[in-house]
């Protein structure tokens, strides 16, 4: 059966593709054709992922996933969280917005954080929702580079490398992302 993963972001999608069953076969909105912007109006990452879910199904009529990630930072009360893509204003601008928590982080000793997608499935019938949350800790300085986004200060907890320095394999298993998409993934078998 074919799923459309509604979104833009090229390196969500290599995730995404590596982390579910191969014959679940995932389609890119960009395979679709689709090249419009989904705003992401929504103030939780429950409401961005219906609303992005929501849009695609509404287009096509075929089954649909979509993901919504925020970074929540303990000693921030949870921010960026929801507004994790334009922290520092522009949006989707990865190297501000990592510069503006290493900042706003500066004298905390408490750098506790976690990672938490939101995904949402709709087909014809049916709709469900899956949450991934990954605990960890941001570090004081850029590390890594691979991965994307906040990867290069967020180290998962229980590992002592960030997300940047792991393999796709590796973050494939340990993500938010992976553990979002592991629930739908048996719920989709079942
Ligand atoms: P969104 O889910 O596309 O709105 O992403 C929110 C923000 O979190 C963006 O700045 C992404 O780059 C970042 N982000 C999403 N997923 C990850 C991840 O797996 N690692 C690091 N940053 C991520």
């Amino acid at each position: 059966m074919k799923i459309i993963f509604a979104t833009s972001n090229e390196n969500k999608v290599k995730e995404v593709k590596e982390i579910l069953p191969k014959h679940i076969a995932i389609v890119s909105l960009k395979e679709m054709g689709y090249t419009e912007d989904i705003e992401e109006t929504g103030s939780t990452l429950e409401e961005n992922s219906l609303l992005k879910a929501q849009t695609i199904f509404d287009k096509y009529k075929l089954p649909v996933l979509a993901e919504d990630t925020g970074l929540e930072v303990d000693a921030l009360q949870g921010a960026p969280g929801v507004y994790s893509a334009r922290y520092a204003g522009e949006h989707g601008n990865s190297e501000a917005n990592m510069q503006l928590l290493l900042k706003n982080l500066e004298k905390e000793d408490n750098r506790k954080a976690q990672f938490r997608t939101v995904a949402t499935f709709i087909a014809e019938n049916s709709s469900s929702i899956y949450t991934g949350v990954v605990r960890g800790e941001i570090i004081k300085e850029k590390t890594g580079e691979k991965g994307f986004g906040y990867d290069p200060i967020f180290i998962p907890a229980g590992f002592d490398k960030t997300f940047a320095e792991m393999s796709s394999q590796e973050k494939s298993i340990v993500s938010h992302r992976a553990i979002a998409m592991q629930k739908f993934a048996q719920h989709f078998e079942n």
